[in-house]
């Protein structure tokens, strides 16, 4: 178990679950938890995409999420791990990584800055292993975090060429002020199958005095739980990163023994299902345990789904994935019953609701701004004009819609111009009580609200098509 010590999560006889990229997400942490690893670490995930994300409460899936503007989940986590996990970023900026890191403080157990990433996307952008050739960025990022974030701060490096070197980074990091350091024993040329450096390990574990985290003996030294105990002896760390042994079989936390594989898939599987993992990363860790049999018919069959639902099927497991279904869709019915509807607000002449345009609500061949523009020609008003806002930095889109000289928008952003569009004219159709075509929608809503048209009929006699900016509304196709 991880010691708490005052609040910060000691990292002395710890043995971590390394970062994995597409790996390291919620079902495999949870599984390495459950098998005995005391520390999990989130994939790496970079500050650019980080900083724009939101957090979300998840209440159906019971996690918290953090969306990027495109809607993708970049990182997803839960209660259970809140004093287990660590984020860790790839970033050349100490003042974005001050923003990521409090953005995401209060939801995790560290804050890791990886400096050891070797691939030309993390170093290209000064991130990853092009950090240990710029020694003053690493100090201005570490002690940016660690003044400005309240929980414990680490770093993960590899070694530099000459043992002096790698002494000296890791002393000037020290003086930071985080609370352990992870290395690598491997250089930033190095492949994971070369011979990994244990003697520089031991050096950096004798020069300093914080916590060092052994890393890289997956693939010659650690099979199973006593070969973690070994590993650490021999490098003289505090404790042991896996990443690959992990993958491999994340039973290798458990002191116990090792499970046969096709026991730890299921219970991985079961993870998967419970919080909607990305199937394609579900599909990628599954092909990690299965290794050489990811030939079998069985194997195949994993490598052709393409949902959680057939991953399940190929391994028998419909009825987990029925019962998570059913509990989850009781659980979003339970929500949308008991959240009240958002009440229109008008400000400076325009009327917002807080409306998602949700296309899997509507048939395939309607959407609101067809209702809208049907209704308005029935009416002989005016078509609606939309007129779109970008946030360029967070490429997010707002849309009003002017209609019967009032105008309506949604106070939350869309990922796309179309649907900022769609869910101005929700706006728009559900103030004015008209039909919006959702489906199911005979059983919702209260009725319309017709006097906000009040007078809409003479006033449309006397206006002018005046609106320079902006489009009219044209038979739109369904998105
Ligand atoms: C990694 N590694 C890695 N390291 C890191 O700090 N952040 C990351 O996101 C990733 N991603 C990642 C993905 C995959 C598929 C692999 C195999 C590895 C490197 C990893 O943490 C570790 O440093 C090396 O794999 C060596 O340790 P093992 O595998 O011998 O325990």
């Amino acid at each position: 178990m991880a010691s708490q010590t005052a609040g910060r999560l000691c990292f002395s006889n710890v043995t971590a679950l390394a970062p994995m990229v597409r790996v390291g997400t919620l079902p495999m942490r949870l599984l390495a938890l459950d098998y005995g690893a005391d520390v999990v670490y989130c994939e790496e995930l970079i500050d650019l995409k980080m900083v724009q994300c939101r957090r979300l409460v998840n209440d159906v899936l019971q996690t918290v999420d953090f969306v990027a503007p495109d809607e993708r989940v970049m990182f997803r986590t839960c209660e259970r791990e809140r004093d287990r996990v660590v984020f860790q970023m790839g970033t050349a900026d100490p003042d974005r990584a001050l923003s990521v890191a409090q953005l995401l403080q209060d939801d995790v157990a560290a804050i890791d800055v990886n400096m050891g990433c070797p691939k030309e996307y993390s170093t290209k952008g000064g991130m990853g292993a092009a950090l240990l050739s710029d020694p003053d960025t690493i100090v201005a990022i570490l002690n940016k975090l660690v003044k400005g974030v309240s929980k414990p701060v680490t770093c993960k490096i590899r070694i530099l060429p000459s043992l002096d070197d790698t002494v000296s980074l890791v002393r000037r990091i020290e003086q930071t002020g985080v609370a352990a350091i992870a290395v690598h024993g491997r250089l930033k040329e190095e492949r994971p199958r070369h011979p990994l450096h244990c003697d520089y390990i031991q050096a950096v574990a004798r020069a300093v005095d914080i916590p060092v985290i052994a890393n890289g003996g997956s693939l010659d030294l650690v099979k199973c739980f006593p070969d973690i105990q070994e590993f650490r002896a021999a490098t003289g760390a505090s404790s042991v990163m896996l990443a690959r042994a992990a993958m491999w079989n994340p039973s290798v936390f458990r002191q116990q023994g090792l499970l046969p594989v096709e026991e730890v898939m299921e219970g991985y599987l079961k993870y998967a299902i419970r919080y909607e993992n990305n199937p394609f990363n579900t599909k990628y860790c599954l092909c990690q345990m299965l290794r050489d049999k990811v030939e079998s018919p069985m194997g195949k069959q994993v490598q052709t789904a393409q949902t959680n639902a057939e991953i399940c099927a190929a391994f028998g497991m419909q009825e987990d994935f029925e019962k998570v279904q059913v509990l989850l869709r009781s659980r979003r019915e339970a929500l949308q019953s008991s959240s009240p509807p958002s009440l229109p607000v008008t400000e400076g002449g325009v009327t917002s609701m807080a409306v998602k345009f949700e296309r899997r609500q509507y048939p395939a061949q309607i959407t609101p701004k067809m209702l809208l523009l049907e209704w308005s020609r029935r009416e002989k008003l005016l078509q609606p004009l939309y007129q779109t806002v970008e946030r360029p930095q967070a490429r997010s889109f707002q849309s009003t819609v002017s209609v019967a000289e009032q105008r309506f928008r949604s106070s939350l952003w869309e990922k796309s111009k179309k649907s900022a569009e769609q869910a101005a004219a929700v706006v728009c159709l559900r103030v004015l009580g008209l039909p919006e075509g959702r489906l199911g929608e005979e059983d919702a809503g209260p009725p319309r609200k017709r006097k906000l048209l009040d007078g809409a009929e003479e006033r449309r006699e006397e206006r002018e098509d005046t609106v320079a900016n902006g489009n009219r509304d044209e038979p739109d196709t369904p998105q």
